[in-house]
């Protein structure tokens, strides 16, 4: 049997809290359920997120209620504080995400806090993910590079990987934010977080801003990786990075790896409908 890959899905997630019109709850919710029918184990729906920091994501406990939740799929949504994880509690979400960045830069833009600060933060919220017994993901931005700050020492994004990790997360995603980073720069940071973390919980979430995800995923999975994040339909961006449009397109991700001799599990026809519904998401680009 081949080895497996994991496609962690977050078109629901990352490919529409950057849409600048408001869409649908129904249409969120026919996305999920169509990527729900492709064969993920996980899909990221929402995040708990203050709305006015991403007014996109105010209804994500409408969605999550609204979606037809399938045996063996864990629908997953970010969660930056206590009130946050609370409310995805109430919401039946099964598995939770709080997310750090490698640069004060970017840390301050999207969360409004320091490294450290936003570390201290997430305290309490690992503590009632553990005490939930619901699985907690952890995320770091700018792994690379930083939209305010530039390139990221990668033994920064080593040390926040070990503190994540020790704060309960079983799986830690390295998030190329703003799309800039390269074989050799992804393959310099992933040999320096390895360093302390090892392949087994680590995630690649790289955005293709610069064209080269699908290369930036080979060398992670040189390296042992076998989780990434994609978007159906190559949604995707951050609205706190700027540039940082397009999460890679899970239909590359699924072809790519499967071409290299890995299962996805995936149903690439089905994933192609959930990929063309996506893509008439979008309001930009
Ligand atoms: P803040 O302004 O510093 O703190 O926000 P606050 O506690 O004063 O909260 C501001 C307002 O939000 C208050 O309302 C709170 O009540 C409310 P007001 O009193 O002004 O009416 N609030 C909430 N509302 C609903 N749910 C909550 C919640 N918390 C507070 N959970 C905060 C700090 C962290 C809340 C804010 O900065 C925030 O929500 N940021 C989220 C930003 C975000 O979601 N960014 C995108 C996701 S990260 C990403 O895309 C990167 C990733 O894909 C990986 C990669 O690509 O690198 C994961
Ligand atoms: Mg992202």
């Amino acid at each position: 049997m081949s080895e497996h890959v994991t496609i962690f899905e977050v078109a629901p997630r990352d490919g529409l809290q950057n849409e600048p019109a408001m869409i649908a709850t129904a249409d969120k919710v026919r996305l999920v359920n169509l990527l729900s029918a492709c064969g993920f184990t996980r899909i990221e729906v929402a995040s708990f997120v203050s709305p006015k920091w991403v007014p996109q994501m105010a209804d994500a406990a409408d969605v999550m209620a609204s979606i037809e939740r399938r045996k063996g799929v864990s629908y997953a949504a970010l969660t930056p504080n206590l009130r946050g994880f609370e409310a995805a509690q109430a919401a039946g979400v099964d598995e939770v995400a709080i997310f750090a960045s490698a640069s004060e830069g970017f840390s301050r833009a999207n969360i409004n806090c320091s490294v450290a600060e936003s570390l201290e933060r997430f305290g309490p919220v690992a503590e009632a993910a553990r005490a939930a017994a619901v699985p907690l993901r952890g995320y770091i931005s700018c792994v690379t590079d930083c939209p305010f700050d530039g390139p990221t020492d990668p033994e920064k994004v080593a040390e926040v990987a070990a503190k994540l990790l020790a704060m309960g997360c079983h799986e830690i995603s390295l998030g190329d934010t703003i799309g800039a980073g390269t074989p050799n720069t992804v393959a310099r940071m992933l040999d320096t977080v390895l360093t302390s973390v090892p392949a087994n919980r680590l995630a690649g979430h790289y955005h293709d801003t610069g064209g080269r995800a699908l290369d930036n995923i080979r060398v992670s999975l040189d390296r042992g990786l076998r989780v990434f994040d994609a978007s159906a339909g190559g949604l995707g961006g951050c609205p706190y990075a700027p540039g940082a449009k397009g999460n890679v397109a899970t239909e590359a991700v699924v072809e790519l790896v499967e071409s290299l001799g890995f299962g996805t599990g995936i149903d690439r026809k089905r994933l192609a409908e959930a990929a063309a519904f996506a893509r008439k998401l979008r309001t930009v680009g």
